[in-house]
Formats: structure tokens, sequence, C-alpha cells
């Protein structure tokens, strides 16, 4: 996978990291798609993110100050405003139009920065896909946001979420219960510009051990319903419902019934590792801690069961022997994801080629 050509898209919305990462002053060194990044919040609350290559001699300028809404550089002092112009050089009164780095456009939206890699005159914060569930009151939230970091390529996460008959079988001690699950119902794939969702259904089983331990008194059987959506570059949104059995969602009927709304983020690090942001809301028993961190126990040691296959498949698939995938049924909705990735990245990369540098480090 390493040698293939750049294979993101630029002029897209990435999430970037929680709001509490950059709290007191902190500054968060973190590289997407290949380009390193430092994110701090200035003095007037604003959220910078700048190229973390000092343009000097390359210096990582998440290792310097912030001062006020500036960053300097703590190797020889260079300092940078919000929008990445240098404005002072110790010792140096002239300033070339050259000294200066990269400034993204950052946003936060429920507690969640995004970035926008690509042309900064593209960036509408219009097109962010803003899950409002974040800062809504009725949706609690896990104890704190979380984070995981992949060493694996982000479109085998998106593969993953893309059938949930794997629940059965990796996930058969935490979040999917009987291995009944992978032969229930197949899923009604709905192909979008950009993305995909499904509706999957489990009618009459025991619920899921996550769900159990959060809700003891859960009936024995449940109708287990999951509504599923994937947009590019890597947005996961789930709506999960527990229901007694014969369940009508459009009854609007609410009786015994437990909800769920789980937000899933990909965001690629580099073509063999990824940032996952994620979060898992409810709407029941909001005020009791234990609920919360039950479900963050519960999720985690599930997500930690696919962390470990992927990684595993990720080693095994850059293996210097020829691999060919066999298709079945189920990949409608992953062959259709890459698919749209495909088109998207090779419509951008004609639209908005991508400089050629000849020299890319005359450094080292
Ligand atoms: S490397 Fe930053 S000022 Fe020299
Ligand atoms: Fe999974």
């Amino acid at each position: 996978m390493s040698d293939t050509p750049y294979p993101f898209l630029r002029n897209c919305w990435y999430t970037a990291g929680w709001d509490y990462e950059v709290i007191d002053g902190k500054k968060l060194a973190r590289t997407f798609l290949e380009k390193p990044v430092v994110i701090f919040r200035g003095e007037s609350g604003q959220y910078v993110a700048l190229d973390d290559r000092c343009c000097h001699r390359g210096a990582p300028l998440s290792l310097g100050r912030i001062e006020g809404d500036c960053l300097r550089c703590m190797y020889h002092g260079m300092k940078y405003d919000a929008a990445g112009i240098c404005i002072e050089i110790p010792g140096q009164d002239m300033i070339s139009a050259q000294h200066r780095v990269h400034s993204y456009p950052i946003e936060e939206r429920g507690h969640l920065l995004w970035i926008w890699m690509g042309d900064p005159e593209l960036a509408d914060p219009g097109l962010i896909h803003d899950f409002s569930y974040l800062s809504d009151p009725e949706w609690a939230g896990l104890t704190q946001q979380a984070y995981l970091h992949y060493d694996a390529n982000w479109l085998l996460i998106v593969d993953n979420l893309a059938d949930f008959s794997h629940l059965a079988f990796v996930h058969t001690d935490t979040l999917g219960g009987s291995e009944d699950y992978a032969f229930s119902t197949e899923q009604e794939v709905e192909r979008l510009e950009d993305g995909f969702q499904f509706v999957r259904w489990d009618k009459g089983s025991p619920p899921p051990p996550y769900h159990v331990r959060a809700c003891p008194d859960a009936p024995d059987k449940v109708d287990r319903r999951n509504e599923v959506k994937m947009l590019v570059p890597g947005i996961f949104f789930m709506e999960t419902s527990f229901a007694p059995v014969g369940w009508d969602p459009d009854s609007g009927d609410l009786e015994g019934v437990r909800q769920y709304k789980n937000c899933q983020y990909m965001t690629p690090e580099t073509r063999r590792t990824t940032h996952f942001f994620w979060e898992y809301l409810r709407n029941y028993k909001q005020d009791d801690p234990n609920v919360s961190l039950s479900l963050r126990d519960g999720m985690m040691a599930g997500f930690m069961e696919d962390k470990i296959l992927i990684e595993e498949q990720q080693k095994y698939l850059e293996l210097d022997e020829p691999f060919q995938p066999r298709g079945l049924v189920a990949d409608k909705a992953l062959s259709h994801f890459r698919k749209v990735w495909n088109k998207k990245v090779a419509e951008e990369n004609e639209k908005y080629p991508r400089e050629q540098v000849e020299i890319r480090n005359p450094i080292l």
C-alpha cells in the first residue's frame, strides 16, 4: 500500500481531535494525510492549526511556545501568527513572503475539531457532517470522548463497519452475542453518492453482553435495530435500539426501548495508520456515571477486538505476496464505498493536481 500514488482526498473536512486535547495551553502534534500539523488554542480562544515544521530548519513547532494567538519556534525563535505568517525573526529585520508555514482551516463542532487539509479557499464549514447529538443534553456520553490509534489503513476500518455479520464472530462476548446474528437477516444496503447506509434487524434474540451490563434489567429477548450511515471520508453514524419483541419503529412508541447514538470517525494519519475518534451516546440514565463507565468499557473491549484483527490483517496484506480478495454478497457496502472513494480521489487529482515537488527535502 505504501508505494501507491497519494491516495487521500484533500478537499474535505477530517476529524482532528477532541477539544479537551488542546486545553490548558497544550499543543497537539498530529499527522494527517502524511502531513505533520500542530493544533493549539490561542489566548483569544481561537483554534489554530499550522504545519508542524518551522520554515527555517524544520523543527517541530509543537515544541514551541504559545504567545497570545501566535506560536514561537523554540529552536531559533521565529514567531508565527495564526495565519502561519512569520512576524518576528530574532536578530533579523527582513522577513520575506516565504517565511511562513501553511495554516489549515479548523472548526469545532460538539467538542470535535475538524480540519481541512486541502485548498483553504474551498473550506466551507457548511460541509462539516455535524453530529448534533454530541452537544444535545438529552444524550449522555462516555466519561470522556474516546480516541484510538490504529496501525492500519483507514479503509480496513471502513470495511469492518460495512458488514455487521462480523459482530457474531469477532464480538461474541462483547457487542455481538450469538453467532446467529451473522445468519439472521441480510443488510439492505442503500448506495449513496458519498457512502452507504443500511438497516439491520436482529429479532427476538438475547441482547448483547455490553447492553446487559449497562442495563441489568434488560429482557431476555429483544428486537435489535441498527441504522447505519457511512460517509466519505470515513464518517460513521449509527442509531441502535433495543426494543420489546415485535416493536414497530414507525409507531413512535418508545415504551421499554433503550436507544444509543454512536459516531466513529476515521482520519488517515498515513496510508498505513489511522486516527479513530468515537463517542457512544444514550438517552437513558443520563446522570448515572456508572452507566457511562460500563458502556465505555464494553464498547472499548469490542473495539479492541476489531483493532487486533484489523492490525494483523494490515500486516498480512503488506506481505510481499500477491493477494486477490474473493468477494462475498455481504461486501456490497464496502465495495461501493471503495468505488466512491477511488472516483472522488481521481476527480480531485484531475481537477486540483498536486504540486510536483522535485527535491522533497533539501536538508536531509
Ligand atoms: S528551526 Fe525554527 S527558528 Fe530555526
Ligand atoms: Fe467490530
